[in-house]
């Protein structure tokens, strides 16, 4: 099916423009019903306007985040949403603003039919990071996907490449997942690694993960519109050990557990 997507950003918006490039050559089945920043000069809202999709904006400076948040979720009610895409958003989302996209849309009710254990994922409020084999119940996923560059769990937070960069990691990667509660955190649905080639500075390196991120995120996106999120995250699930072997050091989990709601991050 077709998705909806309410895309969020805070800056330049090079995620955004590869999907919005993806929809245009027919490479992603989806339309963006409304673009949405927190950073009213956000370069992404000039270029989604240029593409005449609607958008949205208001700062979250000198408000409470419960107070943002209502009015962000005020202002996306107007909108038909399947998913939230968080696409460089750097505001972390509390449970308040996650519930109202709980897994209600239809296609992850019809996607769950017949859904068998995965591995390695969590459900949202469930222990963090359980390899126990865990059932997709569709009613505790949220319809809410990022995309964080690192291989999660390695590396969470706003400083991903760099970390991933200081800690000389001879790949990382590119995840992206549907969020849970817990900060770049929640049921994966896709992995990806790149190199770090002799000779790389944090330039060539960040733009060659930046690369592999405009790929990713639009094909991961056309796969949920083909099959539904359930089947994507199972893939994921059944491949996973591949991916397990790029992950560098879990040393970031522990942060990526807590919640993070003080430590706003630089908006880029
Ligand atoms: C990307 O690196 C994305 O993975 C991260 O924030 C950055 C946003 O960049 N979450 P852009 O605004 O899409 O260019």
């Amino acid at each position: 099916m077709s998705l909806s997507l309410a895309i969020l950003v805070s800056g330049r918006g090079s995620n955004m423009s590869a999907i919005l490039d993806a929809i245009k050559s027919g490479a992603l089945d989806a339309t963006v019903s409304v673009v949405f920043s927190n950073n009213p000069e956000a370069k992404a809202l000039e270029i989604a306007a240029a593409h005449g999709i609607s958008i949205e904006s208001l700062s979250h400076k000198g408000m409470s985040r419960e107070e943002h948040e209502k009015s962000v979720l005020q202002i996306l009610s107007k909108y038909k949403i399947d998913f939230v895409v968080l696409a460089g958003y750097m505001r972390v989302l509390s449970p308040c603003f996650l519930r109202a996209f709980k897994g209600t849309a239809a296609h992850l009710d019809e996607a769950a039919n017949g859904a068998s254990p995965g591995e390695q994922l969590r459900r949202p409020d469930g222990p963090p990071c359980t390899p126990a084999p865990l059932t997709f119940d569709p009613a505790e996923l949220y319809r809410i996907i990022n995309i964080h560059p690192s291989l999660l769990p390695s590396f969470p937070g706003a400083h991903a490449y760099e970390d991933a960069w200081e800690a000389g990691v001879p790949a990382s990667g590119i995840t992206i997942h549907l969020v849970d509660e817990l900060v770049d955190h929640g049921p994966i649905l896709h992995q990806d690694s790149f190199q770090r080639l002799a000779g790389d500075n944090i330039d060539t390196f960040k733009a060659r993960g930046l690369a592999l991120e405009h790929k990713l995120f639009p094909a991961v996106l056309h796969e949920i519109s083909k099959k539904g999120i359930i089947p994507v995250l199972q893939e994921f699930a059944g491949s996973s050990s591949q991916t397990e072997s790029y992950l560098h050091t879990a040393s970031g989990s522990e942060t990526a557990s807590q919640r993070q709601l003080d430590k706003e991050v630089p908006v880029k």
